[in-house]
């Protein structure tokens, strides 16, 4: 390996990106799993470990900390170090960060089957876990911000305002969401009560979307769009306002997960409007990213690893628009407690998180392994599988949605509701089939990517692109 391979601490990159492909396998295979229950619910054969109710917490933690988490810390690590020319502050620090975040990983994967949780939705591990995670989260943070801190140049790329966000945000909204008196080992009360408590949850539970699934993310599709398409971002000065705006905005939607509940009601409206001005900020950014491509559209047909990030900026797009639009109290009224809103979670977790994680690893994975990628074709294999499967999984869940909410409020004449709640259910099954069939079709993707980039670290043949021209590189855009 090249002296200048020194320069940088690719160890921990390496490590949480090969993390997160594997969480990405448990995680999704897990998710075909609740699927299936869903559609067969005999699936369970009874065991209390595997039914719904245990493996669908463990589903959304493998997949947001595990696999889109674990994503988040191997691209932030690589991107901090790269636009500031230095290396990270301490490697004992990181590697704190990366085996915690492994640790805490392991427990909820032991905790939530055996039914241990706090039953607040994307928060469910109970305190000792909490805790492990605010320790590893504050470190993530010195770390990160430390390395700002020893920075080459003057200038700090827009993708690090994005991390920087993310981390400082979600470090808030845990230790707030999670305050709790612990009555023993493995049970906690929350230390708020009723509608606080929601409201608590909620602003938490909204903010996770869009700091945990949203800014980090765009952390990583501004640096890696424009690395991966060879050309400067769009407007940088667009990119500075995409930022405020989105952050000012996306911390006052969380009402709109209450809507007609016992929450004030001008706290709902509130979160509405909100909801609806957020369009703008996400479009912004959304452009920016996409018109990035603008004189290089035609690397689109040849390069199926750009084709990854530019479709997760669509999906991006799809979900930002239709999220706005859920907030509406009427719409909210149809939407709530469906299928809508997991076609609509899936959207932006499948085809925006997903797609850009992929996208971005398949780039940086060679690059930190100093070897070429092993295959195109493959990647060009996963990328229509995934594609496939997000269609299925999405359309299916926005037909029985509508579906579900239409059967749910239909009353005939005399006021006694058209359908019994089991019709409703019966109706679904061909569309938990579909879901099922699309979920299995993403996974495959997942696997196939798993063998591509195993046979990238073992296999494929040697470069120096990405090692050698560690400190010279400039920032992608100024
Ligand atoms: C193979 C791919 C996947 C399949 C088959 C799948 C399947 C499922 C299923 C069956 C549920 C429960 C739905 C319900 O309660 O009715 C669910 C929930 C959820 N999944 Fe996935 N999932 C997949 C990938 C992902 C990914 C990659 C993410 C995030 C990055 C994700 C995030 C979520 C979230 C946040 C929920 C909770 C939704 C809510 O409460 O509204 N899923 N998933
Ligand atoms: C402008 C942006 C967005 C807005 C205004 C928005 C709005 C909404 C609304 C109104 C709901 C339904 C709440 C309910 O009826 O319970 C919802 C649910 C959800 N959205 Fe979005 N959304 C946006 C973007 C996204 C993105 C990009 C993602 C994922 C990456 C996402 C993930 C989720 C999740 C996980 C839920 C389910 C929460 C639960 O467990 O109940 N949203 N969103």
């Amino acid at each position: 390996m090249s002296e200048e391979a020194t320069t940088y601490n690719y160890t921990v990159v390496r490590q949480f990106a090969l993390l997160s492909i594997a969480m990405g396998v448990i995680g999704m295979l897990v998710g075909v799993y609740a699927a299936a229950e869903l559609a067969w619910p005999w699936l369970n054969f009874d065991i209390p470990y595997i039914t719904f109710s245990r493996i669908r917490p463990l589903h959304t933690n493998a997949v947001i900390f595990g696999f889109g988490g674990s994503a988040l810390f191997a691209t932030s690590y690589y991107v901090v170090q790269r636009t500031c020319h230095t290396r990270l502050i301490s490697d004992k620090l990181a590697a704190v960060t990366f085996w915690g975040w492994l640790a805490i990983l392991l427990s909820a994967a032991i905790t939530l089957p055996l039914g241990l949780t706090t039953t607040k939705e994307y928060a469910e591990l109970e305190w000792p876990i909490d805790i492990a995670i605010a320790v590893v989260w504050i470190v993530y943070a010195i770390v990160f911000f430390g390395t700002i801190t020893q920075r080459k140049v003057k200038h700090i790329y827009v993708a690090n305002w994005f991390y920087g966000a993310f981390i400082l945000t979600i470090a808030m909204l845990h230790i707030f969401n999670n305050l709790a008196l612990p009555v023993g080992m493995w049970k906690s009360y929350s230390a708020y009560a009723g509608v606080q408590d929601a409201m608590v949850q909620w602003w938490y539970g909204h903010n996770a979307v869009g700091f945990f699934l949203t800014a980090g993310f765009l952390g990583m599709m501004y640096y890696f769009i424009p690395k991966q398409a060879g050309r400067p971002v769009y407007s940088y000065r667009l990119s500075i306002v995409h930022f405020w705006a989105l952050i000012f905005t996306y911390i006052w939607a969380g009402p709109h997960h209450l809507h007609y509940t016992a929450l004030p009601d001008w706290t709902q409206s509130l979160g509405m409007v909100m909801s609806l001005i957020l369009l703008a900020p996400s479009w912004g950014g959304m452009i920016n990213g996409i018109m990035t491509l603008s004189g290089a559209w035609d690397k689109l047909r040849t390069d199926p690893i750009l084709r990854f990030l530019i479709v997760a900026l669509s999906f991006y797009g799809m979900s930002t628009f239709e999220g706005p639009m859920m907030a509406i109290k009427t719409v909210n009224a149809l939407s709530h407690y469906t299928d809508w809103t997991i076609g609509h979670v899936h959207s932006g977790a499948l085809g925006w998180v997903a797609m850009i994680s992929m996208g971005s690893l398949y780039y940086l994975i060679p690059r930190v392994f100093g070897r070429k990628l092993y295959s195109l074709g493959l990647v060009e294999l996963h990328f229509w599988l995934a594609t496939i499967g997000i269609v299925l999984y999405i359309s299916a869940m926005w037909v029985s949605g509508i579906m579900q909410g239409l059967m749910w409020r239909a009353v005939n004449p005399d006021g006694t509701l058209t359908y019994s709640f089991v019709e409703s259910v019966a109706a679904m099954h061909p569309f938990y089939v579909t879901r099922f069939v699309g979920g299995a079709l993403f996974l495959t993707g997942m696997l196939i990517m798993t063998i591509n980039i195993l046979l990238t670290i073992t296999a494929a043949e040697k470069t120096e692109e990405g090692i050698n021209d560690s400190i010279l590189e400039p920032a992608p855009a100024h």
